[in-house]
């Protein structure tokens, strides 16, 4: 019967397995399973092995070429055929974060329980909207975050949710932010919504900016708070802006600290702007992304004093916990908040859940189907454990110290502040120092495309300078010393071909690149 009460019409004889259902897996095919991510994992670890340089300096333009001429509508139907394919397209040339020459941007090297998170999560496949998708992951999710919160102190009434990455934390603790001030002020939300502000320093994440933008907010509505020197945001500047604000008729929504700077490693003084958005009566949100490793530390957890009193906290476990992207949570002290996220689908989520008291996490983010990223952080913790995971953070925030102790002695070069975690942002200076921000950008690209070392760029102040983010504790100081002779013999043959040139001026990437097993080489 259907169910309309009909008697079924017969349907077509029930289909004999095809090749296609041959590729699902089932109780029929897990030896395949087994073989075919078993070959994968050999191609990866292979590559892993031999790796020796972070990059092979591949260009798009040859690259892409090898990738447009792979018709997709004509499939190999051989796993190893479709792994060598791979190998010419992607594994060959990838960036490999684990090679201690990779200093560029916030990528860790990942560790290995997460990893056997991640093959059990993606086969598996549970998805942590609801429970009837992922039972007992609805709970360990749920556990994880009450550790977080613990490892935080947000107190007994925290709660949160994981997310995909720092972007989505910050734009959910946004939009929690934006709905409590309009809670909060007996205006129509039209004319609310321009005249909130959050405030946060220059050296904040440029995620508080999408954020503002995707929840309707004025195009000015990101105020950026001075920071002093050592790129700290100034408490008393803080505490200016939002007597300006208010002496405005504008309505401070958020103040977010950032623990952790994503250029200079630097941690917002934490205490001193809780003290400020209580007494004024304004959400405070800390972007942890990246310092979110001190939680686990034990030596430094103490720089994160103050975060304890924040409304909302962001958290990159793919940043300094060592796990695979993506696995983020976005934290707060008072669980209703999450309701701001909350909207029920008869099919899905229907309220009559809550009252039976079926657990779920749809209700709380912002996604609805969502991959179980926190089994990677739940067998990290079972396997290796959190004291284990702050010892590796532990040893890259020391590593980035005695980098600014090398580069601080060393006249080749000027470096800006002292991180205290660990990044190291710094400049190869010339004596022409018109030639500073060419020869600098022109050492970054040389690098890259010598493949030997990879490192990043900012702007500080207006002037193109390079950044170390040190992620990797088998990074050594030899790596970095060598690394910084290599940046000297790129920059310094630039600025010799710019001197010689004379008249006409190349543009950074026309620069012959360096020989530089050629050039003598001398640290310090
Ligand atoms: C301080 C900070 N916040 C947020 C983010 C965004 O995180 P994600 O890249 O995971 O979206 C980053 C990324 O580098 C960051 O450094």
């Amino acid at each position: 019967m259907n169910l309309q009460g009909h008697e079924a019409a017969p349907g077509p004889a029930r289909r004999r397995p095809t090749a296609a259902r041959a590729y699902l897996l089932n109780q029929d095919t897990v030896d395949d399973y087994r073989r075919t991510v078993s070959a994968g994992i050999d191609r990866v670890a292979g590559r892993v092995a031999g790796a020796d340089r972070p990059f092979t300096g591949i260009t798009p333009d040859r690259l892409a070429p090898e990738i447009d001429r792979i018709d997709l509508d004509r499939p190999l139907h051989d796993p190893a055929a479709a792994l060598d394919e791979l190998d010419s397209v992607y594994l060959r040339d990838a960036v490999y974060f684990h090679h201690p020459r990779y200093l560029a941007h916030l990528n860790c090297p990942v560790v290995i329980p997460a990893l056997l998170g991640e093959a059990v999560l993606s086969a598996v496949n549970s998805s942590m909207d609801t429970w009837d998708q992922s039972a007992g992951g609805t709970l360990i999710e749920r556990r994880l975050i009450d550790w977080t919160t613990d490892r935080i102190g947000l107190g007994p009434t925290a709660d949160g949710v994981f997310t995909s990455g720092g972007t989505q934390s910050n734009i959910q603790a946004m939009l929690m932010a934006r709905e409590e001030a309009c809670a909060s002020q007996p205006v129509p939300r039209a004319e609310l919504l321009p005249r909130l502000r959050v405030l946060t320093s220059a050296a904040g994440h440029f995620s508080v900016q999408k954020s503002a933008k995707l929840l309707g907010l004025a195009r000015d509505a990101v105020v950026t708070v001075e920071t002093g020197p050592d790129r700290r945001m100034r408490p008393e500047a803080l505490a200016r802006e939002i007597d300006r604000c208010h002496r405005a008729g504008l309505v401070v929504m958020a103040v977010v600290a950032t623990a952790g700077t994503t250029d200079f490693g630097t941690i917002d003084p934490l205490p001193a702007i809780a003290e400020q958005c209580r007494a004024a009566g304004v959400w405070l949100h800390v972007d942890a992304a990246y310092g979110c490793g001190l939680l686990v530390s034990t030596t430094r957890r103490h720089l994160l004093n103050g975060i304890e009193q924040a409304d909302s906290v962001t958290v990159d476990y793919h940043k300094s916990f060592f796990q695979p992207v993506s696995s983020s949570a976005v934290l707060v002290r008072d669980r209703r908040v999450l309701r701001h996220a909350t909207y029920h689908a008869d099919y899905l989520n229907p309220a009559r859940m809550v009252e039976q008291r079926i657990p779920n996490q749809v209700d709380k983010s912002l996604q609805t189907t969502r991959r179980f990223d926190a089994l990677k952080l739940w067998l990290t913790l079972r396997i290796m454990g959190a004291d284990a995971l702050g010892a590796l953070f532990d040893e890259v925030v020391d590593r980035a110290a005695d980098t600014y102790t090398l580069l601080s002695t060393d006249p080749r070069f000027e470096v800006v502040t002292r991180s205290q975690l660990s990044t190291v942002v710094f400049r190869y200076l010339p004596a022409d120092r018109h030639l500073a921000d060419d020869a600098n950008l022109h050492a970054r690209e040389a690098l890259a495309a010598s493949g030997a070392a990879v490192v990043a760029g900012t702007k500080v102040d207006g002037r193109h300078f390079l950044k170390f983010t040190l992620l990797n504790p088998e990074t050594t100081i030899d790596d970095i010393a060598h690394v910084l002779d290599l940046v000297a013999a790129h920059a310094s043959r630039y600025v010799r071909a710019r001197t010689a040139a004379e008249v006409s001026v190349p543009a950074p990437a026309e620069v012959p690149s360096v020989d530089v097993a050629a050039e003598p080489c001398h640290v310090g």
